[in-house]
This record gives structure tokens, sequence and C-alpha cells, in this order.
């Protein structure tokens, strides 16, 4: 991590009108064209590039693909890493974290000191990078806990239909989570589907690097397989207030699933083993 350049320091603000604000209520997403800078765009490449050369994440066991079992040997279609501010902790300082911030508090309607964030960048490689299928991003969050949460969502290259940009079902916010299921029905394969969609009204929302959607944790959405000879790279932000507990669990079965089959993971094994070692 030397070659890389600091954090540029040229910035801009972006703050959304009325209408976003409305048009997020009315439709579970807002999209901006552009809530970062050139330079800063160059800088966030050459740390996404590294982090995913490392294919180490930022904690063992938080890079992984999200369309094959986990720690398959071969090629990585759809791969993601988890929190990388835990391992560039520069990344909670950007433009885009700024704008991100501002704009995910008025669309939420809470102030920004109560939001707390979480990042995770998903890889979609040129030609052969994955469909990333239909599902709501709650389906994967911890079913003991509520949620007052939005997603930004910002690619690094034009994201575009045959790249695999973002697709959204107008309204699906105001519907229940929906049945999910693992990909290829393996609760090892981290990635979750529903084939409970009603996509018919599915809206493509094609971006320019640096532009950014944002969505609610309930909006249905789905991005294609990458059939271009560019790469597709995303860096996603949740925003949050502290989640609640729930009064009752929510009735997520493949949560439960997929955490039995996390905690089989051998770089999971070996950090807890590690962690038990330095213990005693
Ligand atoms: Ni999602």
């Amino acid at each position: 991590m030397t070659s890389r350049p600091p954090l540029p320091t040229s910035t801009f603000e972006v703050s959304p009108t009325d209408e976003d604000v409305d048009s997020f209520h009315e439709l579970g997403y807002a999209s901006f064209e552009r809530i970062t800078t050139d330079d800063e765009l160059e800088w966030l490449r050459a740390v996404y590039d590294e982090l995913f050369a490392e294919k180490t994440g930022a904690f063992p066991g938080g890079y992984f693909d999200l369309a094959r079992p986990y720690d398959a040997p071969g090629q990585d279609r759809l791969p993601q890493i988890l929190v990388p501010e835990l391992r560039v902790p520069e990344l909670r300082d950007t433009t885009y974290a700024r704008n991100g911030r501002r704009i995910a508090s008025a669309l939420l309607g809470v102030p920004e000191d109560t939001l707390q964030t979480w990042g995770h960048m998903i890889l979609k490689p040129a030609r052969y990078g994955s469909e990333t299928p239909w599902h709501q991003d709650e389906a994967y969050w911890d079913i003991e806990l509520a949620y007052n949460a939005i997603g930004a969502w910002m690619p690094l290259d034009p994201a575009t239909v045959d790249s695999g940009c973002l697709h959204f079902v107008p309204g699906s916010h105001r519907g229940p989570v929906l049945r999910h299921r693992h990909i290829s029905d393996d609760p090892a394969v981290h990635g979750l589907w529903t084939d409970e969609a009603e996509t018919a009204d599915a809206v493509a929302v094609p971006l320019p690097a640096g532009g950014t959607t944002f969505h609610h944790p309930r909006t249905l959405h789905h991005a294609g397989p990458n059939t271009t000879d560019v790469q597709r790279r995303a860096y996603a932000n949740e925003f949050q207030q502290a989640p609640t507990r729930r009064d009752v669990a929510a009735d997520h079965p493949w949560v439960t699933e997929g955490q039995v089959e996390w905690e089989k993971r051998d770089k999971i094994q070996a950090a807890l083993a590690h962690r038990d070692a330095r213990a005693r």
C-alpha cells in the first residue's frame, strides 16, 4: 500500500432537491449524476484495484465471491470486499462519503450525525462478471434487528445495461421482504435472490463513473452480467441509524442457513484460532 497517492483534497458538495426527496419516497430509489471529483475517482480506483488484487479482504474472510461457494478454487465471478474502510481508513474521509451521508440524511429525513455507515465493494469482471439476481438488501441482514437505512451505490466505471448497472422496481420498497434463497440453492453461496419479484415495471438506471444511486433496503433491484470488455467496479455504502432489537425475529431461514456455512469457513476458523491462541 505504499504506491498509492494521498487522498485528494479537492472537494465539492451535492445536496438533494425537494423533488429528489419526494421521488425517493415515491419510487424507493434516487440517482445523482456525480457525487465525487475526478481526482477522487482516480484515487478510489487505485485503492479498489489494490484490494481486489490482494484478495485478502479487510478482515479474515472479508473477500469472497457472491456467486460461488465460499473460497472455491477458480475464477471469481462476482467478488465482494466487506468493510474496506477497516483496511483503508481514508475511505471514511472522501467526498463520496460526505456527499453520501448528506444525501442519505435528507432522503431518510434524519440528522446526519445519527447515521452509521459501512462499505462494500462489488466487482463485475469484464466479459464474465455474473448477474446480480433480484433481491432486497434487507434480506441479507440480521433477523433480530429492525433497520432505518439507505444504500448508496457508486460505479467507478460507466455502468450501462451491458456492464451491470442497477435496475429497480419502482415502489417495491413499500412491500414486505420477500422469500429469498441462496444462489444455486447452496447456503455456502453468499448471494441471495428471490423468485417472488414482480419485475415487469423495472427501470434500468445507467450511471456515469462517480454517479450514485440510493435505494431503500426493501427496494427490489438487480444488475445484469457484464458482457462488455470493461470491468464494472462498484463501491457501495450503507447508511443506517443504530438498528433496534425486534420483538420477534424476522422469519428469514436463508439467513440462518447462510450463517452456518459462513462460520464453517477455514479463513474464519483460522482467525478465531489465532485470536484464541493469543488470548491464552
Ligand atoms: Ni443489493
